[in-house]
């Protein structure tokens, strides 16, 4: 069972489950928010994938569904941090009580929880810190979006400890690739220059993100389900350490505009500066080695995909225009 699978990453970590394991069947329980898309789903073997359309809030609704499963991984969460900044309740509500009631139903159904969570819940670091996040590092959160992820992963932890709840935990630092929502940084400047305007660079752009395709955070997932120890934490990150800046210029450049026709905007209240992630646990332990080296090549290809599905992003594009235009970013 797949708690928000009709998401950006969730959808992409169906897809894969279901070509790379042929005997899964998969169950998306998504309440399909403004951020989840029913279409993110099309083409799936109807024998092996099916859809309940309920929140992870309606304990009832999910306690059946957790019956009828193995294994839960939760992604459902609220997940833009503008959006947290903007109205912050559906965070608290989602990430926090939401995650509560996924445990509650793992606990009585004594089924197996991965939980997805993000390095945002570690802070940020200075930008010419030697040190990056580890499973050890306290949690420090700035934003609503970042401490409602970072309480979610606190009940998971106590539910471990208290409850003895079969439960993992992975971190994972930026995602980029196909099928994400408009409202995130690549896809949102990528759909700027399609729609004939200037991509939106937040303050002074020299914020770092350790970016990830999102297939090799899927597949961080798929080992941890295999072979992760029990109780334990995982950070999944690929050495993508980028600037806003250097990431505009590049699309920029891969779109065959100056690599300067970018705009200056407002700069996000209490933005974090820079994450970077030390993945060597779930390298060293389990195996695993991410796919996508080449920033350049994912991204490009990430750009042919918004090119090519035009009807995918249009309607969203515009709802998500109208609010920032309101944040003034
Ligand atoms: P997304 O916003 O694209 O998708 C979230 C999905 O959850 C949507 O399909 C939505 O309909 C569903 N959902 C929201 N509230 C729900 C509720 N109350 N009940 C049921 N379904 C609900 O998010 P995403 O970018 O795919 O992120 C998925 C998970 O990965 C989140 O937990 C996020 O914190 C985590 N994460 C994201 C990133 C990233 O770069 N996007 C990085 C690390 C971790
Ligand atoms: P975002 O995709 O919102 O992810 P997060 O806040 O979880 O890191 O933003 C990534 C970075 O890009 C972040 O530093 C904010 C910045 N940003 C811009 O500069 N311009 C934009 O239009 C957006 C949406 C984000």
């Amino acid at each position: 069972m797949v708690t928000g699978g009709a998401g950006f990453i969730g959808s992409n970590f169906v897809r894969m489950v279901l070509d790379e394991r042929p005997g899964w069947q998969v169950n998306v329980y998504d309440a399909l928010t403004y951020a989840g898309n029913k279409t993110n789903l099309d083409g799936l073997d109807g024998q092996r994938f099916s859809l309940t359309q309920a929140d992870i809030c309606d304990q009832r609704t999910l306690d059946a569904a957790v019956r009828n499963c193995d294994i839960v991984v939760h992604f459902a969460a609220e997940s833009h941090n503008d959006n947290s900044l903007a109205f912050p309740w559906p965070f608290v509500n989602t990430n926090i009580v939401g995650t509560f009631r996924v445990l509650e139903a793992i606990r009585r159904y004594g089924k197996r929880l991965h939980h997805i969570s993000t390095d945002e819940v570690y802070g940020d670091l200075e930008l010419d810190d030697p040190t990056k996040f580890a499973p050890d590092t306290a949690y420090n959160p700035s934003s609503p979006y970042s401490s409602t992820k970072a309480s979610s992963d606190m009940l998971v932890r106590a539910w471990i400890r208290s409850f003895s709840i079969q439960a993992t935990i992975s971190n994972c630092s930026n995602n980029y690739g196909p099928y994400q929502h408009v409202e995130k940084f690549i896809p949102r400047q990528i759909t700027e220059i399609l729609e004939g305007r200037k991509p939106k660079l937040y303050g002074h752009g020299k914020n770092i993100r350790d970016w990830i395709h999102v297939e090799d955070h899927c597949s961080g997932i798929l080992t941890i389900l295999d072979k992760g120890r029990l109780g334990e934490t995982y950070l999944i990150g690929a050495d993508g350490e980028k600037s806003n800046q250097e990431v505009i210029e590049l699309i920029l450049e891969l779109m065959g505009k100056p690599r300067d026709d970018f705009e200056r905007v407002n700069d996000r209240p209490g933005h974090d500066l820079r994450y970077a992630i030390n993945a060597d646990k779930l390298k060293h332990e389990l195996g695993w080695k991410p796919k996508y080296t080449d920033f350049k090549q994912g991204l490009k290809t990430t750009i042919e995909w918004y090119i090519n599905n035009p009807s995918w992003w249009k309607l969203q594009k515009t709802k998500t225009e109208v609010k920032y235009q309101r944040l003034g970013r």
